[in-house]
């Protein structure tokens, strides 16, 4: 591509700087834009505007590739741990052994929440919604640490990162707990960060809990999938809290409100509960019509993708996972079965082959959470409990970032222009 990118506007001839990164598109530097010709780009979605620069993340959509600083997903999915992923994240390399046990040692340290948030919890309905209670526990969490609000100390910077990576399991199984109205458990720092999340789940005090391995790898492997994603709109809403110098929990728990939405993180429960209302491989047909129809709102959850235009590289991890779990727990599920040929038909139908629709990260991963025993509603805490490590270290770039600014969109308004007050009387 060129070094300049050329704009002919209301008489005036105008170049803008194209910067390249190591890979992937070029962006133009419209930056000085609006300076020089009072007018804004309209580009509602951010379907074409990178909204900053980053060494975290790369996704090719077209070609299905999904790196972290290099790394591609399937390779760390297969070969390393959640831990090493957070790391990695963090601080841009792979850590050696004693890092790593280092840093696991560290967010071990923070596993335990402050012995008042019980009480906070206590002030929820009991069927509300784990997400709802999530959203408030993360906000909270600024009124109970406040030695680590601090964003321009770097050393507080750090110390609220470990202690979200490190409290999210602990606050995510209170809310499954408190659901099901059983006691919290306190975190046990002996076991792994995916086992000591897995036994506060589901262990009770009355009992030893004994972590079976194979889900252990299999969740720190989910983990790991959902562990960043470049700058979807739950990140972007984490760096756009963040850019006002809001406090890291807050901009956390601003993230967790936006992973809520079905278009988003709340896709796995929407897409399981759509495998359940199809109910049988012959209702297949009759909801592949319905998405099709654009006279009906109902579309194939779990498939699509803003980025991707070709298999999303986790599903494929998520589709061989769901039949390790199994084969652990020796079930089956025939939902599963829906869900193998609902792909199968519809990555054979014009219409989805046409839109690039592919199944997306949440297509199996409700299959294979509610066959480890957690119920829908939970299935979004998780991406969120694993989202945090990207989203903590998307909101540490950008607070180092020189070229950080208060994030401020503008519009093109359509309302009506300036008029005179009515008094209540004349109306
Ligand atoms: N079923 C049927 N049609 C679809 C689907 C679908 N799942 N997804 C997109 N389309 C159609 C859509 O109707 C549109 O058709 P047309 O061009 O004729 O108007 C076309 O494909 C493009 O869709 P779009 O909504 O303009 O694309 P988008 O990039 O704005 O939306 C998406 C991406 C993920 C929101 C969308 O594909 C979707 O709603 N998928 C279902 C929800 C889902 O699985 N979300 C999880 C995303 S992965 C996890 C995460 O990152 O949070």
């Amino acid at each position: 591509m060129t070094d300049a990118a050329k704009l002919s506007l209301t008489g005036k001839e105008l170049e803008y700087p194209v910067m390249s990164g190591t890979i992937g598109p070029d962006v133009i530097d419209i930056r000085k834009l609006y300076a020089q010709t009072d007018a804004f780009t309209y580009d509602p979605g951010f379907t074409s505007t990178a909204s900053c620069q980053s060494k975290l993340t790369y996704i090719d959509g077209d070609q299905g590739i999904l790196l972290h600083r290099g790394y591609p997903i399937g390779e760390l999915a297969e070969q390393s741990s959640f831990m090493e992923v957070a790391y990695l994240l963090l601080n841009g390399e792979l850590p050696d052994a004693d890092q790593l046990g280092t840093f696991d040692r560290t967010i071990t340290r923070h596993t335990m929440v402050h012995e008042q948030l019980a009480t906070f919890f206590r002030g929820f309905r009991r069927d509300a919604h784990p997400m709802a209670i999530l959203c408030g526990v993360v906000g909270a969490l600024s009124a109970f640490y406040h030695d680590s609000t601090d964003i321009h100390d770097p050393a507080q910077r750090v110390i609220a990162s470990h202690r979200l990576i490190a409290k999210m399991p602990t606050i995510a199984a209170m809310a499954y707990k408190y659901s099901v109205g059983q006691p919290f458990l306190y975190p046990d720092n002996s076991l792994s960060y995916t086992g000591n999340f897995l036994r506060m789940t589901f262990g009770v005090p009355a009992e030893p809990y004994e972590v079976n391995p194979v889900i252990e790898r299999a969740m720190d492997r989910i983990f790991i999938l959902h562990a960043d994603h470049e700058q979807n709109a739950s990140t972007s809403t984490v760096r756009l809290a963040g850019s006002s110098g809001a406090n890291p929990f807050a901009c956390i728990a601003a993230g967790i409100a936006c992973l809520w939405g079905p278009a988003h993180g709340g896709a796995n429960e929407a897409a399981l509960n759509m495998l359940r209302e199809i109910g049988t491989p012959d209702r297949i047909p009759e909801y592949i019509a319905r998405a099709k129809d654009k006279n009906d709102p109902f579309r194939l959850m779990g498939f699509g993708h803003r980025v991707y235009k070709n298999y999303d590289p986790r599903a494929t991890v998520m589709q061989k996972t769901v039949r390790e779990v199994f084969a652990e727990l020796k079930v089956t599920d025939p939902l599963f079965d829906v869900a193998l040929q609902l792909e199968e038909i519809a990555l054979n139908d014009p219409y989805f082959v046409e839109k690039k629709l592919f199944p997306n990260v949440d297509f199996y991963s409700g299959v294979i959470l509610s066959a480890i025993g957690f119920p829908t509603s939970m299935f979004t805490v998780l991406f969120a409990l694993a989202r945090t490590v990207g989203w903590v270290a998307q909101w540490n770039e950008m607070i180092t970032d020189p070229d950080q600014k208060i994030g401020r969109p503008r519009q093109l308004y359509n309302g009506p222009t300036q008029r005179s007050y009515v008094p209540l009387t004349e109306r």
